[in-house]
């Protein structure tokens, strides 16, 4: 099997890319679509600076190949503003100081958004769960979580 066209489905828009069967979806994010925003770290899935959701549910982009996002709807950073407007987990990780270097910022914002997907008023035990495999050198985790129960007040209010 050798080099492809591929439709991918990426933050609500198709793209057609030339893959081959041994790419990383990172990669193709990143240097074929220009999606620079989904972080590569370790490379090994150990932190979780790369996630992106797959139809909705969080996925480590630096163990996926991206053949097999084919056909799946692809969610990066860059896909959860709107226009010039910030997500309402962006603006609590804003807000709650919880953004240092910013590098596992957006693997960490997908995975609060898979979260509040599935339950909108977590407990910090449950925030703390989700969040298991998202590794951040900086901010410690308090304002972290902090920013996750203020996102998901803000997210119930919008309704
Ligand atoms: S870069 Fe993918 S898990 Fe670390
Ligand atoms: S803010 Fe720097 S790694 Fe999390």
């Amino acid at each position: 099997m050798g080099k492809e066209i591929a439709t991918l489905m990426v933050d609500g828009c198709e793209y057609e890319v030339i893959i081959e069967p041994h790419m990383l979806l990172i990669d193709v994010l990143r240097d074929k679509l220009g999606l620079t925003g989904t972080k590569y770290a370790c490379g090994a899935g150990d932190c979780g600076a790369c996630t992106v959701l797959i139809d909705g549910k969080p996925s480590l982009s630096c163990l996926t190949l991206a053949v097999m996002a084919k056909g799946k709807s692809i969610l990066t950073i860059e896909g959860m503003t709107t226009g010039c407007e910030l997500h309402p987990i962006q603006q609590a990780f804003v807000e709650k100081g919880a953004i240092q270097c910013g590098f596992c910022t957006p693997g960490m914002v997908l995975s609060t958004k898979a979260l509040l997907d599935e339950n909108p008023a977590p407990s910090r035990d449950e925030i703390k769960s989700a969040l298991a495999g998202n590794l951040c050198r900086c901010t410690g985790y308090v304002k972290i979580i902090d920013a996750v129960e203020a996102a998901a007040e803000m997210m119930r209010k919008e309704g």
